[in-house]
């Protein structure tokens, strides 16, 4: 008996060294953890329960027979984060480069499938050559099984996907489909095809770094949503992202105990606007003096700075905020912000997080460029996700709120619930500057004239009142109370019930 327990214990002890020491000495040599430290790293202490560690591979072309390591490159399981439920695959680098064969796929793909029985998360930790090329069309086989499954677990469970080492060709479309992508800064890159392909196809000649990179997926492509500087540090991030998110859509988001009175008033934002319209100032402090504890988890931060999004919690209740950021591009609308808040957006109606927005807007960015890159297309995205959104929706405009972008940021027109104005807004088509040039184009080369016509457009239309008064605003709000009008506004909007009419599924402008 004692014999056999320890066949056991030396069998786990070969699959816990996955390729070997020297293969695990290389990996901590490029400053990156084996799969099973991060797995330790990621969950709570003690709480991994692994599945299939002793599985390998069925190939037998290219002697690969002789070499069947145990977990065949991938370990996968269950655990806790904070003491709620979350399965886990991390691709063993050390063990033919995390490539992907058809058992290591099905390894990914029995987790998966437990994860949407049980209704929790999946986290993946993709360090991966991509398709295992002794394989064949196995290995894209099991690619498309996990794809398949991304999909169908869209909307139902949260997937978040770590990017921890090189991630090529198909290992970078299953990250593509999840809802959350994480880059460590350095140490991992995706691409479809790497450099070596680049310069024989198109002659140009790129580093992996600029390729395909934390700064260029965070900065350029928006592909991955925040990049960190080691695995230590995305790790603990993915943690505190677990704990603002439901565990799947038949569960609410958790609240957390919270240490931050709702009421509590903040005087300094009644100066936060700047007397002079066009001088910018940062939205940011707003969300941090709104959010409880200031804790602002944010998405996005390096793409489309115009425009701000995230996680903060009110009375411990996770809420999705989106807000235009007057700092950058005068906070307008464009191609690359409205396709990030509409992707955030619809992640919060995905999970029935309620969506607080800031609203300090111009209009959409003119130019040939927006254009001729279908920014009327890009700009219905948002459009569309703000109106079939059904979770509470409560709005503040701080300032500008113009034309269509006013009607985009979830006005009241699109079922906004609680839509409030700060005393400073100006609900209009559009400036008065721009609308007095258009309405009195015949006086134009008369300055007194026009600044006259300046003056009454803005005295008519620069204010909330215009609005308040159609009903299209509830109720306009001293911005020092915006904390505690806010959190009462989702309070009174627990038991929301609203649906959109039966449909297979829409068809936003993609
Ligand atoms: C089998 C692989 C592998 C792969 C790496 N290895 N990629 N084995 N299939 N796809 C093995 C290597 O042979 C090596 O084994 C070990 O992993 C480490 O690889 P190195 O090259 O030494 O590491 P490094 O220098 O860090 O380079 C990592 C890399 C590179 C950039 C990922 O290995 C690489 O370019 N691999 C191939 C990438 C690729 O083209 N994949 C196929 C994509 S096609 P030893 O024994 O020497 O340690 C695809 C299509 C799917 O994925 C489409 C689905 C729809």
């Amino acid at each position: 008996m004692k014999d056999i327990l320890q066949v056991l214990e030396d069998r786990r002890a070969e699959a816990r060294l996955g390729g070997g020491e020297t293969r695990i000495a290389a990996q901590h040599a490029k400053g990156k953890l084996t799969a099973r430290e991060r797995v330790e790293l990621l969950l709570d202490e003690g709480s991994f329960e692994e599945f299939d560690m002793f599985v390998a591979h069925r190939c037998t072309d290219f002697g690969m027979d002789e070499t069947r390591p145990y977990g065949d490159g991938v370990i996968t399981g269950w655990g806790t984060i904070n003491g709620r439920l979350v399965y886990v695959f991390s691709q063993d680098f050390t063990v033919f480069g995390g490539s992907l064969s058809e058992t290591h796929s099905n390894k990914i793909c029995k987790i998966m499938d437990m994860a949407m029985q049980n209704g929790a998360p999946v986290i993946g930790l993709n360090d991966s050559g991509g398709a295992r090329i002794q394989e064949g069309v196995s290995s894209l086989a099991g690619y498309a099984e996990v794809f398949q499954r991304n999909v169908l677990a869209s909307g139902v469970i949260p997937q978040i996907s770590v990017i921890m080492g090189p991630c090529a060709g198909g290992a970078v479309y299953s990250p593509a489909m999840t809802d959350f992508i994480f880059m460590v800064k350095d140490s991992s890159y995706m691409f479809v095809t790497g450099p070596d392909v680049v310069k024989t196809v198109t002659n140009e000649v790129v580093t992996a770094e600029e390729l395909g990179g934390a700064s260029t997926h965070t900065r350029k492509s928006s592909v991955a949503d925040a990049a960190f500087e080691n695995d230590v540090e995305a790790l603990a991030e993915v943690r505190r992202l677990v704990d603002f998110l439901p565990l799947s859509n038949r569960e609410k988001p958790p609240v957390r105990p919270f240490f931050d009175e709702p009421g509590r008033v903040e005087p300094s934002l009644d100066t936060l606007v700047p007397e002079n319209a066009n001088t910018p100032y940062d939205m940011k402090e707003l969300i941090l003096k709104v959010a409880d504890e200031g804790d602002f988890y944010e998405i996005q931060e390096n793409f489309a700075k115009n425009i701000i999004t995230g996680f903060i919690r009110l009375e411990g209740q996770t809420v999705g905020v989106v807000a235009n950021q007057p700092m950058v591009l005068a906070g307008c609308l464009d191609i690359d912000s409205s396709r990030k808040a509409a992707r955030f957006v619809r992640f919060c109606d995905c999970f029935e997080i309620p969506i607080l927005t800031f609203v300090d807007v111009p209009g959409f960015l003119p130019g040939t460029t927006q254009e001729y890159g279908g920014v009327i297309k890009h700009g219905a995205k948002l459009l569309y996700a703000y109106a079939e959104a059904t979770v509470p929706k409560v709005t503040v405009i701080t300032r500008k709120a113009y034309g269509g972008a006013y009607v985009v940021m979830a006005s009241k027109h699109l079922r906004g619930d609680f839509n409030y104005a700060w005393p400073t807004s100006e609900v209009a088509v559009m400036g008065a500057k721009g609308a007095t040039e258009i309405l009195y184009r015949s006086e134009l080369n008369d300055p007194e004239k026009i600044a006259a016509r300046t003056k009454e457009y803005e005295d008519r239309f620069a204010n909330p009142f215009v609005a308040a008064e159609k009903g299209f605003i509830d109720e306009v709000i001293q911005p020092r109370s915006t904390r505690r009008r806010v959190a009462r506004a989702f309070a009174a909007l627990r038991g929301k019930k609203l649906s959109n009419p039966w449909k297979k599924h829409d068809n936003i402008p993609l």
